[in-house]
């Protein structure tokens, strides 16, 4: 992040505090519940954003040497990334060209020939299906090189492995990021590896669970055994970078810097500073180590929860040190999770027909925003259809 912005980020929060006031929006906001609980709607969504923006599918050290393989879920699509004998990462649909059986069953490895468990047609990891038995004689007028595994679109940046589901998408990642691009290089994620990860599947609706981390209302009282006493109350601010946000929670100690020299002022120490990339990822950047949260969506009311404690390479020797770190942030977002799973069974009984988000709870507003405009014309297609 840029010095100046830096250094005004916590100015902004340090005044804010002296005058005992809020960041906040001009208006309250509301948002209407069905958003979180249509299935029609979540379709939508998985369509017109899931598919058709690029998202991050893994951190590039899961998937560290030629012949490294991991399976994961992008968009609802099973998918296979491969790094092939060239370096390169490819994302391919984990579907066997001859009658669909799921190539890989294992979560992860290291090969660079895959081969279906039913008639055994076997592919490179760069896709090419390199054996087939009995092709010729079977399959006589087919070309092996027509039936390649299905290639998604797939990007290493930033150090993480991008993957666009849609291949009609016109949607680049640099066009995605725009100048949040040049924050998250900053942030040195390629020099970083997979301390620890879960993956659990929580019954919330994905923005539910966005939601839950980008105000600081909710600290005091949700956190209060946890985070709770280290943060100012209801104090953060954000920024709009394009689709994406840059929230700052303030922790209590930001206000011991008025008593240092302002060149030595550090954001990271003294707050939280979250990236939320849209759609699905959050980058809780902490002073030695960054948690990374993945949403991904399976259905209007559930979502698997990929949280990963990134830590710098050159800290690769304190497994205990990470394992306890990770372990920390799994307990708070719990007490997240908890609640949204609350929020997720009440509203279905139509006590309200709106979420209500105050003005201090403006991200919120934001970010429900940029889905609305990903979805622009085709929402209310598609309940006129219903
Ligand atoms: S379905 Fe894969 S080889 Fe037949
Ligand atoms: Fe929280």
């Amino acid at each position: 992040m840029d010095r100046q912005l830096e250094l005004e980020l916590i100015d902004e929060l340090l005044a804010l505090k002296s005058k005992r006031a809020h960041f906040l929006d001009e208006t309250i906001a509301r948002n209407p519940v069905d958003h979180y609980l249509s299935e029609a709607r979540f379709q939508l969504e998985r369509k017109h954003i899931f598919r058709r923006l690029p998202t991050i599918a893994a951190h590039t050290s899961e998937l560290s040497g030629a012949g490294a393989f991991l399976r994961r879920e992008v968009a609802g699509l099973p998918v296979l990334l491969t790094r092939d004998k060239a370096g390169r990462a490819n994302a391919f649909l984990n579907v066997c060209r001859h009658r669909g059986t799921r190539l890989v069953e294992e979560e992860s490895g290291c090969k660079h020939r895959f081969s279906c468990p039913y008639h055994a047609w076997t592919y490179a990891s760069s896709g090419e299906l390199i054996a087939a038995p009995h092709f010729e004689e079977g399959f006589a007028g087919l070309q092996k090189s027509d039936l390649r595994l299905k290639r998604l679109t797939c990007e290493e940046r930033h150090g993480f492995i991008w993957v666009t589901a849609d291949e009609d998408s016109p949607v680049t990642l640099d066009d995605h990021l725009g100048p949040l691009g040049e924050e998250l290089d900053a942030l040195g994620i390629e020099d970083m590896f997979v301390a620890q990860q879960d993956a659990p599947v929580h019954a919330a609706n994905w923005k539910i669970l966005v939601e839950g981390g980008i105000e600081a209302y909710h600290f005091k009282v949700a956190h209060r055994a946890t985070i709770g006493p280290y943060f100012e109350d209801n104090l953060s601010s954000y920024r709009m970078i394009g689709s994406h946000m840059r929230s700052i929670l303030m922790r209590t100690s930001m206000t011991k810097l008025e008593a240092e020299a302002r060149q030595d002022w550090r954001l990271r120490d003294h707050a939280q500073i979250l990236y939320t990339i849209f759609p699905n990822t959050a980058l809780l950047v902490q002073s030695d180590h960054i948690a990374w949260i993945n949403q991904e969506a399976l259905s209007a009311g559930e979502t698997r929860v990929r949280m990963t404690t990134l830590a710098p390479n050159r800290e690769a020797d304190r497994p205990d040190h990470w394992k306890r770190n990770h372990a920390i942030t799994r307990a708070t977002l719990d007490e997240d999770f908890e609640i949204g799973e609350s929020i997720q069974a009440s509203i279905a009984s139509g006590a309200n027909d709106h979420m209500l988000f105050g003005r201090f709870e403006g991200a919120l507003d934001a970010f429900n925003k940029v889905v609305d405009r990903q979805l622009d014309g085709v929402a209310s297609q598609a309940v006129a259809a219903e």
